[in-house]
Formats: structure tokens, sequence, C-alpha cells
């Protein structure tokens, strides 16, 4: 009896192991998963940030909006790891991100900047020059796609 209970703990033993392998990949699926939320929110939040450009009141969600983005830029190198590129999965990163990582974190930081000075400039108030950086923070968005993000994926 006990060995059937000790052969039956083995068989699960071994099993689990096995699903160690498939889990690998599964991780880094999670990651790009991560991020491409991360980048939908940076969407659904630059929406209130493009209204207040059009004269929307710069009240506190504006504010947040942009330091939520702000954050987010920071923790966006982290989420690129070696192997998660569309050449390896279903994804839009393009491979040339993992050929100069250095200047794909610079694009993140130079966002994480524009952001943090938009965050400011609606604390200020001053409508004209929140439009300014506005139009500035908006474009590290489109510099970084540019060069790194490919065709969107059916
Ligand atoms: C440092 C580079 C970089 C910056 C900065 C950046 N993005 Fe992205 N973005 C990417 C890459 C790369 C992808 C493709 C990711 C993937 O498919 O795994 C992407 C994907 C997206 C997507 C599509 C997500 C999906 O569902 O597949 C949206 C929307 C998006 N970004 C919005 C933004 C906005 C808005 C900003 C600025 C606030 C921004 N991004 C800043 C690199 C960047």
């Amino acid at each position: 009896m006990s060995f059937r209970v000790t052969c039956a703990a083995a068989v699960v033993t071994a099993l689990a192991g096995l699903t160690f392998l498939p889990f690998a990949a599964s991780a880094q699926e999670a990651v790009v998963k991560e991020r491409q939320d991360l980048m939908k929110s940076f969407g659904d939040w630059s929406k209130t940030l493009a209204a207040a450009a059009k004269g929307a009141p710069l009240d506190a969600a504006v504010v947040k909006a942009a330091e939520d983005i702000s954050a987010g830029m920071k923790k966006l190198p982290a989420q690129f790891p070696v192997g998660t590129g569309s050449d390896k999965m279903k994804n839009r990163a393009k491979p040339e991100i993992w050929a100069d990582m250095a200047k794909f974190t610079a694009y993140a930081n130079d966002g994480a900047a524009a952001y943090g000075a938009l965050a400011a400039s609606a604390k200020g108030g001053n409508a004209a020059a929140y439009q300014a950086a506005f139009t500035k923070a908006a474009a590290s968005c489109a510099a970084c796609h540019k060069d790194y993000r490919g065709p969107a994926v059916k």
C-alpha cells in the first residue's frame, strides 16, 4: 500500500517537473501581455491629456494621468526581456530593440521626463504652456514607435 502511495507521489513529482518546460514560454507571454496592457493604459491616459490640451480643465485627473505615464515609462525597459521580440512570438516589438537596448532605454527615459514635465505644467495651470508640453510628450511615444513598434498583428 505505502509503496503505491510513494509511486503515486513520484509520478506527481515527475509531472510537476515536466510542466516546467512550457512555463518558460508562458512567462514570456505574460510579460508581453503586461507591457501591451501598460501601453493600452498609456493610450487611455493620453485621451485625458489630449482633452486638456483642447481646453478641458487642468485638474487632478490630468496631473495623475501624466504622472502615471511617467512612472510607466520608467518600467518599460524591464518589460522587454531578451527573447520577447516579434521574431520569437506574436507581438509588435521589433527585434531591433535588442540590437541597441541603450537607445530603447533612452527613448523610455525621454518619455518619463517629458510626461513628468507635463504633470508639472498641468499643476502650473497655464494652458499654453501645457499645450506645448503635451505636444512634446506625445512626440516621445511616436519617436519610439517609429523605430521599434512593428505593424499591428491579427
Ligand atoms: C520606449 C519605446 C516606447 C515608448 C516610449 C512608447 N511605446 Fe507604445 N509600444 C512600444 C512597443 C515596442 C510596442 C509593441 C509592444 C508589443 O507588441 O509587445 C508598443 C505598443 C503600443 C500600443 C499597442 C498595444 C497593443 O495592444 O498591442 C499602444 C496603444 C501604445 N504602444 C501606446 C503608447 C503611448 C500612448 C505612448 C506614450 C505615452 C507609448 N506607447 C510610448 C514602444 C514604446
